[in-house]
């Protein structure tokens, strides 16, 4: 008797990571089409009804991919760091390029004064795991965007933030002053789809993988 597989479901990145992703499922030989013309749908299929894409928020990507509502996801190590999730990290997709920095005004100093720096970010994890390690006492201030504003309007000394281009930091008169560490788009898979669905994923993730070597 003939076997109706379900489709392997992929969580995708809504937004900056998606045109990079939509790149390398098609450089891999999956149909894309309804992905790329999409208007307000969330939920797409490959030719072949094997491949479904689903398109979630950054942090959403890891909700589904935990609970096993998807398989796969394509999502920004930012969003792997802050958040504590269950999964495999399975191929580093060299796209989404950037980086985690402590930015400020040209005038801050970090060592400078008694007073408990305080530092805005949308990723506190993030931000408390750095300075933990270098020994630093500070206050996180959690916010969700236009972070560069908060040293600028008096909410916080400094920022732990993305810098991808450095024109945000730019324009608004910021400068970095340490490196956090790098960042890039991964490929995470559900823990237990890994094994009930192997021959499968595992094609998928042997084929992203010698796509992104051979680009
Ligand atoms: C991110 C990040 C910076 C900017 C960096 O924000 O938080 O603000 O991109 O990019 P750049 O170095 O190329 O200028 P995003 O655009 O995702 O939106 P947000 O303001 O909601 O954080």
């Amino acid at each position: 008797m003939e076997t109706m597989e379900k489709p392997i479901r992929i969580a995708l990145t809504k937004g900056r990571l998606e045109k990079a992703a939509v790149e390398i499922f098609e450089g891999i030989g999956i149909d894309c089409t309804e992905l790329k013309d999409k208007g307000r749908k969330l939920i797409f299929k490959d030719g072949e009804g094997k491949i479904e894409f689903v398109l979630v928020k950054a942090a959403d990507v890891l909700t589904y991919v935990e609970h096993g509502a998807a398989d796969i996801g394509i999502v920004g190590k930012d969003t792997l760091m802050e958040e504590n999730k269950e999964f495999y990290e399975v191929v580093d997709l060299q796209v989404g390029k950037c980086k985690f920095a402590v930015a400020s005004l040209p005038t801050f100093k970090m060592n400078e004064g008694y007073r408990r720096k305080k530092i805005a970010t949308k990723y506190p994890n993030v931000t408390r795991n750095y300075f933990g390690k270098l020994g630093h006492d500070v206050e996180i201030i959690k916010i969700e965007g236009s972070v560069e504003l908060a040293p600028i309007l008096g909410l916080a000394d400094a920022i732990v933030d993305i810098v991808e281009t450095g024109t945000t930091l730019k324009e608004n008169g910021l400068i970095v002053f340490e490196d956090v560490c790098s960042i890039s788009a991964r490929m995470i898979v559900n823990k237990a789809s890994m094994k009930m669905k192997r021959e499968p994923i595992g094609e998928i993730i042997k084929k992203v993988q010698e796509y992104v070597e051979n680009k």
